[in-house]
């Protein structure tokens, strides 16, 4: 199999849409699906119970067991500098980038853990990791919409053959 496209991305800035979007024609893996799978628990409950960290954990020993045409990660696996390292080393890594605000009214609904912090300590992680996603081989204004990201991805993918 050709090396894989990571997809990296805060919360919010549409990795779920995109994973919909390329599933139709490629084999594609959502990290955190494959997460709650492997613990039989959604992320919320697995965060209330064992924290943050535990969580980091798992999900960095997640990362080296997946392959696929396009991994779609959680916004948080740039926490860690290995994985990013990791993600740069084994495929090309590509990030979704959109405005705080934008990010905020998408996500302050959900049951994401972190969200329930509040906006500023949302905001202070957005900010935080911002120079982390820009480490990615491709930063994608992702306001583009999901259709031209894909399409994107497509050519890229076509030419790394
Ligand atoms: C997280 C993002 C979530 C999920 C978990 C932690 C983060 O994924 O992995 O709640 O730290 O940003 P999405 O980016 O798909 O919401």
């Amino acid at each position: 199999m050709s090396r894989p496209f990571y997809i990296i991305g805060f919360m919010g800035t549409g990795k779920s849409s995109l994973k919909r979007y390329l599933e139709t024609t490629n084999q594609v893996i959502d990290l955190d699906e494959v997460f709650e799978r492997r613990y039989g628990t959604n992320i919320a409950t697995y965060f209330a119970c064992h924290g943050e960290e535990a969580f980091r954990q798992r999900e960095t020993e997640l990362l080296r067991t997946v392959s696929a045409d396009f991994i779609v990660t959680g916004g948080g696996v740039v926490e860690r500098a290995e994985n990013l390292e990791w993600m740069l080393h084994n495929g090309t890594v590509v990030a979704l980038d959109l405005p705080f605000e934008t990010c905020w009214e998408r996500i302050r609904h959900s049951d994401r853990p972190l969200v329930k912090r509040g906006k500023d300590s949302v905001k202070a992680l957005y900010e935080r990791r911002r120079p982390l996603y820009a480490q990615a081989h491709l930063v994608m204004d992702a306001s583009l919409g999901t259709m031209a990201i894909a399409d994107e991805l497509y050519r890229l993918k076509e030419e790394n053959k």
